[in-house]
């Protein structure tokens, strides 16, 4: 969502601040560090880390050029260390923090084996304290390590109840060009897996090397935690400076206090420290070739890595793979939801399997013991099985979400905006839009009403949805037989309309539009969301011809395809942010599909014109990924999508490798392909604030690019696992009664859904038009397949898979680089036939007996460009660019041969 005011908000605040305060000492000049691996410099006077280099590319991975800003007290450095700690377990915690308010630190003039330079901290930890901490940066194999060593010099004991790590990094956006941004700034993600905890520093550009912290001795990665600091000279905690996190060693004192009302990932701990007891904690810094080869420095760092196949995502009808790659044995595993078996194979780690228990739903946490005593937790997160999950979500939204009544903003009836916490439809929200029916923001429980139906169409669902469509998209949404699509149909103007406000909400902000404002009708990003509504139901008309609507098919199809042009034809003059990639977009290339299908040529040649010139723009430019906010993970979607329709040479991987930048896989469902957002909470969220997002939109749509470029590299395991993760992720938002949450708030103290459905729709879109099983056979795994059970042993002729994703109607099998997919019904199973390279398609029509039965389907099948093989359907005829299949019966056997 748009936010006009930062720029004008950045530079206020810049000129406010200046050259800024030196107390970390940059005048007293710096020292070197150097490894293999590494070439970095540290602040003599401070003892923090100034840059950190590659040595062998040169990139930096910190904010070096801005560190003269950086350098007042409460700005955090790799190097500072943070505590709690009491003397008797009935006082309350004593805070420390290094950067609070610097003094130089002693230099330590002995130093040890591998040192390369330490400090007695000291003079910086504001007062005289009952124990010494000491820092050492010193060499660790052909990398770095950072040490602290806490030592009780008092009689009694003392205990830490927290100890964090700052992690700063260059994820500072402000003032930078674009070009510089992707070329300069890096983004942290945490897996926060305890003795195996590391984190991943990567690269915006997505290429290069990336940076992995992982544990110094029994360094628990325990908790990760936002450190506030003031705005400073970037807008600290903004749209372009997410800010810093601490890698927390122990943080009890926090789980007791400020987290008391949630539940922490791990378990909170505390340290006691004897009289006269050292504890060192640390981390290393390990360089990785690539982001793709981020694990293989986690293996080399000697930390235990865990890899779950597909994800850590899991319907209760999965069975999951978990892979343990140590040199220390497994001891135990702890899991109360799932039933664990193996391990089953050891060739690439020891793998186990994963089966949900019956009764387990929700966030889960498995725990893993090695011989050596480190402890490992791989978080997952349990849903209900994916159909279930659709049909609670589809009755939730057209039932408790239904909005039905008299009302002088004329948006009945409608799917609404809804709070799970109060239990009702939000009515009203001084960010209008969120009663408006449009943006992202107050569209997420209808977009994702939409897609549902196109996946598993239920009769009553789709006839109220209809009703939305015929009733309040046009009319309400597309007023005066415009195609214009208006910005809000709510608006705060009391002379206008007689409708009672709620003065208990702020409504002099700038978000409390006015009628005029609201029914403008410029924001491209709008039209998306109405777009894709009609084009689920041409779906539902065109497939299902037996349930009534109030159209004919081709009415949904020319309504998507004309409210389309009228945004984006003419080089988007109806327009703005046209020329932008726009979430959800993915949605007109099924749009052109269907066009193509349906024989409907001028349709075809004129959406084709108007998506190559913005592809031909995007391939021009240096970064070709704008939107409305300085930097965004949105864009990316529909960049790739038509760049690589067109098959233009460089934007497509430039894309791709965008993605990587800031998609990540972790063995952790909330990080595991969430891509990063963290400011649309400010606009389309019930508690506004900016926060990293877990699974947000951004993990959905951006997984589509990611599943098209491994479908073109079906070698590419690691395009997968990312891929795959971030399509799955939209399950999780469901909660147990339906409802579908914005996104999850990672901060510590909250760890919980949001209480609004808001902007949660286009991630749904994303895994609706995502969703495929992947069958791959002879992986360093094994085979495997992704979205279903493998039904096959490893290495069998014929492997055998169960669909048990969310769609069922997608198939991709990596030996042949083919596609196949239906148009209605289900895939029940899925047989691909090593030898004869031949795939055989159980189909049923319908997921659930409640849902709308498919008499036929068309299968489209796709193979590579690249791919001389063609491939058809065994005794079909063709039909809308595919081959026709009677479902009648409510079953059909397809059999997919090469031509
Ligand atoms: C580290 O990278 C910075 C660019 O951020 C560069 O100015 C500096 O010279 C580099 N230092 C070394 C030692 O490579
Ligand atoms: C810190 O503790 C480690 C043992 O964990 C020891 O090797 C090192 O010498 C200590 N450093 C200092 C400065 O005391
Ligand atoms: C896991 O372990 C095996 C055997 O040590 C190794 O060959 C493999 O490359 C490891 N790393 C990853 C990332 O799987
Ligand atoms: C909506 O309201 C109308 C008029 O009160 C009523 O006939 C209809 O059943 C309602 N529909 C739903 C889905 O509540
Ligand atoms: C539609 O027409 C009415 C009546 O003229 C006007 O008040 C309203 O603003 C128009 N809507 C839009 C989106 O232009
Ligand atoms: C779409 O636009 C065309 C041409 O402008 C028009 O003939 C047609 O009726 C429109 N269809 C719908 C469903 O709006
Ligand atoms: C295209 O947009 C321009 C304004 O940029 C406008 O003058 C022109 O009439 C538009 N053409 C069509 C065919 O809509
Ligand atoms: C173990 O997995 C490897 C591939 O990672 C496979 O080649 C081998 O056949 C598997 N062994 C068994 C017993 O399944």
């Amino acid at each position: 969502m748009l936010l006009s005011t930062l720029r004008v908000f950045l530079a206020g605040s810049l000129a406010a601040f200046a050259a800024g305060q030196d107390n970390l000492g940059l005048s007293g000049g710096y020292t070197n560090l150097q490894s293999t691996d590494f070439k970095g410099t540290i602040v003599k006077s401070s003892g923090t880390l100034a840059s950190l280099n590659s040595s062998r590319t040169g990139f930096n991975f910190l904010p070096t050029d801005l560190i003269s800003q950086l350098a007042q007290n409460g700005a955090h450095h790799l190097g500072d260390v943070t505590f709690r700690y009491r003397t008797s377990s009935s006082a309350s915690w004593t805070s420390v923090d290094t950067a609070s308010s610097r003094k130089a630190v002693t230099q330590l003039t002995s130093l040890g084996a591998g040192v390369i330079a330490g400090a007695d901290l000291a003079p910086t930890l504001g007062t005289a304290r009952p124990f010494k901490v000491t820092r050492e940066w010193l060499t660790s194999g052909s990398g770095l390590a950072l040490r602290f060593n806490f030592t009780n010099t008092g009689t009694t004991s003392i205990e830490l109840g927290s100890l964090g790590l700052p992690v700063a990094i260059n994820n500072i956006f402000t003032n930078r060009l674009a070009t510089d941004t992707q070329a300069k700034c890096s983004f942290a993600d945490p897996y926060i897996g305890l003795d195996a905890g590391f984190i991943r520093v990567t690269p915006l550009s997505g290429t290069g090397n990336a940076l992995v912290l992982a544990p110094l001795g029994s360094s628990n990665f325990e908790a990760w935690r936002f450190l506030s600091e003031s705005s400073g000279a970037f807008g600290y905690q903004g749209q372009t400076y997410e800010g810093n996190y601490e890698w927390q060693v122990h943080s009890l004192a926090y789980a007791q206090n400020e987290w008391k009302s949630t539940t922490p990932w791990n378990s909170a701990t505390s340290k006691t420290l004897a009289a006269g007891e050292v504890y060192s904690v640390g981390v290393k810094f390990v360089l990785a070739d690539s982001i793709q080869t981020i694990e293989d420095a986690v293996v080399k760092s000697g930390t235990p890595l865990a890899v779950g196949l597909p994800g850590y995502v899991v319907p209760a009808d999965l069975t999951a793979r978990l892979y343990l790659n140590y040199s220390s044995a497994v001891k135990s595993i702890d899991a109360a939801d799932f039933t664990i078996t193996g391990p089953l194979n050891t060739s690439a780690g020891a793998q186990y399997s994963l089966t949900p228990k019956s009764s387990a739903w929700g966030r889960s946490r498995v725990t893993v013991t090695y011989a050596d005593e480190k402890k490992q937790t791989v978080h997952y997160h349990i849903t209900k099985t994916a159909a279930s999950t659709l049909a609670d979500m589809g009755n939730f939204f057209t039932t408790k979400a239904y909005f039905n009544k008299t009302d002088p903003f004329n948006r009945a009836p409608s799917i609404m905006t809804y709070d799970h916490e109060v239990g009702a439809i939000v009515e009203q929200d001084s960010r209008v839009w969120i009663a408006g029916i449009s943006d992202e923001g107050g569209t997420g429980a209808y977009v994702a009403t939409a897609m549902k139906e196109f996946i598993q169409p239920n009769a009553k669902e789709v006839s109220l949805f209809d009703d939305f469509i015929q009733d309040t998209v046009v009319g309400t949404l597309q007023q005066n037989a415009s195609l214009g699509v208006v910005a809000s149909a709510f608006y705060y103007q009391p002379g206008a309309v007689s409708y009672t406000y709620d003065s208990a909400l702020d409504w002099t902000t700038w978000t409390s539009w006015d009628k005029t404002r609201a029914y403008t009708t410029r924001r491209a990003y709008n039209y998306v969301h109405p777009v894709a509504a009609y084009w689920s139901m041409y779906r539902v008309a065109r497939n299902y011809p037996e349930q009534k609507l109030r159209q004919d098919w081709s009415w949904y199809l020319n309504r998507a395809y004309n409210t389309t042009q009228y945004c984006l034809s003419n080089q988007s003059a109806n327009c703005d942010y046209g020329l932008v990639g726009l979430m959800g977009e993915w949605v007109l290339g099924e749009l052109l599909e269907d066009l193509k299908r349906e024989g409907l040529t001028t349709q075809v040649t004129a959406l084709e014109t108007t998506m190559r010139y913005r592809a031909n723009l995007w391939e021009t430019e240096a970064v070709p990924f704008g939107s409305e906010m300085a930097w965004d993970s949105t864009g990316q979607e529909g960049v790739y999508y038509w760049t690589n329709y067109f098959k233009l040479a460089t934007t497509p991987t430039k894309a791709i490798n965008s993605i990587f930048g800031y998609m990540p896989t972790v063995a952790h469902w909330g990080w595991n392909g969430n891509a990063r957002r963290y400011w649309d909470f400010n606009y389309a969220a019930k508690i506004a604030q900016t926060e990293r997002q877990l699974h947000h939109y951004g993990s959905g749509l951006n997984s589509l690019p990611v599943l098209n470029y491994y479908e073109q590299h079906p070698a590419d395991l690691y395009a997968l696992r990312v891929g795959f993760g971030g399509n799955m992720a939209p399950l999780t938002n469901i909660h147990q009664d339906g409802f579908a949450s914005a996104a999850f708030h990672s901060f510590p103290e909250l760890l919980k859904w949001d209480p609004y459905s808001g902007d949660y729709g286009p991630g749904f879109l994303g895994l609706s038009l995502g969703q495929c099983v992947y069958v791959l056979t002879g992986t360093k795994y094994g085979d495997v397949a992704f979205g279903g059970n493998l039904l096959s042993t490893s290495g069998a002729s014929t492997i055998s898979v169960a669909p048990r994703d969310a769609v069922k109607r997608r198939v991709f099998v990596a030996d042949l680089g083919l596609k196949a997919e239906i148009s209605a019904g289900i895939i029940s199973k899925v047989d691909f036939d090593k030898t004869g390279s031949t795939v055989t398609l159980t189909l049923a029509s319908a997921a659930q007996t409640a849902d709308l039965q498919a008499k036929a389907a068309i299968v489209w099948l796709k193979k590579p460009a690249s791919s001389t093989v063609g491939y058809k359907v065994d005794g079909a005829s063709t039909a809308r660019g595919g081959w026709s299949v009677d479902l009648s019966s409510g079953k059909a056997t397809v059999k997919i041969v090469k031509v």
